[in-house]
């Protein structure tokens, strides 16, 4: 069965590319089969990172229906084992993907027969890149020491949870949810999601217990990339608890990666960091991370639409 990854932050430049062609090459050297989407439309390259020549085939040839099945749009790599969905000649922004493109899309990739999937979803809240972090119940989060991307992290975090509510409700009950989180627990209150799910346990009980099974199946990771020497190491751990203790929910630290000046090196004379720094400290974290990764994911799908 397949594992399906998305991989976002809330900033942009934080390695999300990085690290989603990392994660894909050491998976792929397990001799699974797996795929990388290059989701991040309008900047995506992600097949810069794996040397793929300027792709013929692309995101948008299945978007505008020149081709009819996703698994067409597929390229190989020059890594065995490895493939990659590219959006490099897609000028769409995905936040822009009309809502019917974004469901064939979703039910494309939940259906496709690889090992690993992990999606690079750029940065932003925008409602599409949240459905995409909602196909599976993995996830991972990635956020370099800056208090401003830690702040974008939290907040896309906070987003994924809002956007799971929003899909168990209509429109107008979700209003008239808003409206009795507002009455009971004062103006604001709707941005807390322990308010919430305090009204939806009461006024909605089953959709609250399906909701809280959901929020207990989930596997949120959050990575803390580009971590410098003079860091606080316990900076990740730091903010899961901060998560946790405001969003009610779990979001497992799933380790750090250093900050390596070579990895520039290999981005710019396109090979593989890993293969050419393979004792560093940031590729020791990577293989770490790939094996916590490997280890840990939920094949069940988290797919809303019917
Ligand atoms: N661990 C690291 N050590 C040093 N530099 C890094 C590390 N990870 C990423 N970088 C650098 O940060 C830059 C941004 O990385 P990357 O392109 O993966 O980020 P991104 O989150 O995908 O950005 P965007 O939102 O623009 O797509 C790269 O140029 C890379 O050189
Ligand atoms: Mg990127």
């Amino acid at each position: 069965m397949t594992q399906i990854w998305p991989i976002g932050g809330g900033k942009g430049g934080s390695g999300k590319s990085f690290l989603t062609s990392s994660l894909g090459r050491l998976l792929a050297a397990f001799d699974k089969k797996t795929l990388l989407v290059d989701l991040d439309l309008g900047s995506a390259n992600l097949h810069t990172m794996l040397d793929v020549p300027y792709p013929e085939k692309c995101f948008s040839d299945y978007v505008q229906k020149r081709v009819s099945r996703l698994e067409d749009i597929v390229l190989e790599t020059p890594v065995p084992n490895l493939y990659i969905i590219s959006g490099a000649r897609d000028s769409l922004d995905i936040a822009n993907l009309p809502y019917e493109q974004k469901v064939r899309t979703l039910k494309a990739i939940a259906k496709l027969d690889y090992d690993w999937i992990f999606l690079d979803l750029g940065a932003g809240t925008s409602f599409n890149i949240l459905d995409f972090f909602l196909i599976s119940q993995n996830s991972i989060f990635i956020t370099t020491p800056e208090p401003t991307s830690i702040e974008n992290v939290y907040r896309l975090v906070r987003a994924v949870y809002f956007r799971r509510i929003r899909q168990y409700f209509n429109v107008t009950e979700f209003k008239a949810l808003e409206e009795k989180v507002v009455a009971q627990y004062g103006e604001g209150s709707f941005n807390k999601p322990d308010s919430i799910m305090r009204v939806i346990k009461t006024s909605h009980p089953k959709k609250g217990t399906l909701l809280e099974n959901d929020f207990n199946s989930f596997k949120f990771k959050l990575v803390l990339n580009q971590l410098r020497k003079q860091n606080n190491i316990a900076l990740g751990p730091q903010i899961c608890k901060i998560m946790e203790k405001h969003l009610g929910f779990h979001v497992e630290f799933a380790g750090n990666v250093a900050f390596d000046d070579r990895v520039h090196d290999a981005i710019c004379q396109r090979v593989s960091f890993l293969e050419r720094y393979p004792y560093t400290r940031t590729a020791y974290d990577l293989r770490e991370l790939s094996k916590n990764i490997a280890q840990s994911g939920n094949q069940q799908m988290l797919l809303r639409y019917s």
